[in-house]
């Protein structure tokens, strides 16, 4: 933990607390990864947290922005992100969205339907540019994780169909507002298992061979995000295997003269920097379970309770304590749900603890909401 704890007592709980060091040393990592390669470049996926001064520190290490909403190219702009540098993916770009990104110049707009490519080109011409654009294809992979974080399924949203993607391209390349440029992918979330992305690669692979064949080239792929961390031992792994993931592109992904290969990473980058402070209203004693009842809750970190994820919790408090107990870690929320964790082993617990849910850095502040009336959780930075 990078605040002493004489810190943290002085905090009003709940809140988030950010390690800025360890984010420069896995920026650094990142960094370390690519640098042989001119033609990689990394766009942190602002989704996973957009705290203005996390995004300025990523910004000026260089890292271009992919963004999902016209608040989320705002704040790349407000960070200092170079227009050039954000890509802007979504199913549903609303027009003043589409007006805002074409008027800030930014360099990919990463198109979902037909239907949104026809809009694209209407609102580009009437303001006299043009959209550097590159289509999302769904490569229907199944990848392992999650239900509700895997994307490129065929029957998930996302995306084009692989067998329109030379009809959508022909159509795009005969659009005045329309500069086509290449193809995005993004198949899914917290992936630890490198054969999904080899996986995609191959399907990568496959579909160049054949738009070739067509005469048509890609001066762009886009791979999308999706490296998971290790939520299990967050300070035996405080740094995603950034190694493993990139090789696995420069292996298996056949790049042809002169193509820029983009990655979108978000939770890679941000998870383990992340922690949610939180104090111990109550010990309760049920009947069967002892409940640890804590002041934060679904609204600082809905993971827990939608996604049924786990965040290790510690007991910063208890130093002394040699005695364990099995306890249920539940939120003040008035929903079952509202529960971190089950049947968990911490020290003897006591009320006014303070207890750290840990990886908390993504998705984590980025979803919180001000449901039961509560406030937004502060956030701290070392
Ligand atoms: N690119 C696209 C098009 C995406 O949809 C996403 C994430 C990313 C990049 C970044 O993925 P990452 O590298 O962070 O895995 N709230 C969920 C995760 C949702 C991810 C949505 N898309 C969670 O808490 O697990």
């Amino acid at each position: 933990m990078a605040f002493p704890i004489t810190t943290l007592r002085n905090f009003q709980t709940p809140c988030y607390i950010y390690d800025t060091a360890l984010l420069a040393r896995t920026l650094d990592a990142i960094h370390a990864e690519t640098a042989e390669h001119d033609n990689y470049h990394v766009h942190y996926a602002i989704k996973a947290n957009a705290h203005p001064a996390i995004l300025h520190q990523i910004a000026a290490a260089g890292f271009g922005a992919d963004c999902v909403s016209g608040g989320e190219i705002q704040a790349a702009l407000d960070a200092g992100f170079p227009a050039a540098s954000i890509a802007f993916a979504g199913v549903g770009k609303a027009d003043w969205e589409i007006q805002l990104a074409l008027k800030a110049g930014i360099g990919m707009f990463n198109v979902e339907s037909v239907e949104e490519l026809e809009v694209l080109n209407e609102l580009a011409t009437s303001s006299n540019t043009r959209a550097r654009i590159s289509f999302r294809i769904n490569p229907d992979i199944d990848a392992h994780t999650h239900d509700h974080i895997t994307t490129g399924r065929a029957e998930d949203k996302f995306g084009i169909a692989m067998e329109q993607t030379v009809s959508v391209i022909r159509k795009a390349q005969a659009m005045t507002g329309i500069d086509f440029q290449g193809l995005h992918f993004h198949i899914g979330s917290q992936l630890l298992v490198m054969d999904d992305f080899e996986t995609l690669c191959q399907r990568i692979n496959e579909l160049q061979d054949m738009l070739e064949a067509e005469g048509i080239h890609l001066a762009n792929i886009n791979v999308g995000g999706g490296l998971g961390i290790n939520y299990g031992d967050p300070d035996g792994h405080a740094i995603p295997d950034f190694h493993a993931y990139f090789t696995t592109f420069t292996n298996n992904l056949q790049l042809r003269q002169g193509q820029q290969l983009h990655f979108e990473l978000g939770r890679a980058v941000v998870a383990q920097m992340g922690t949610l402070l939180t104090r111990v209203l109550y010990i309760k004693h049920g009947t069967e379970k002892q409940f640890v009842i804590v002041d934060a809750g679904m609204t600082e970190l809905i993971r827990p309770a939608l996604y049924g994820a786990f965040h290790k919790i510690d007991n910063l408090t208890a130093a002394d304590r040699t005695d364990s107990v099995v306890y249920d870690v539940v939120g003040p929320i008035c929903e079952s749900s509202d529960t971190f964790i089950k049947d968990y082993t911490l020290p003897e617990t006591r009320r006014g603890d303070l207890l750290a849910i840990r990886s908390a850095g993504a998705y984590g502040e980025a979803m919180a909401s001000n449901y039961n009336c509560r406030h937004l959780p502060p956030s701290h930075l070392i």
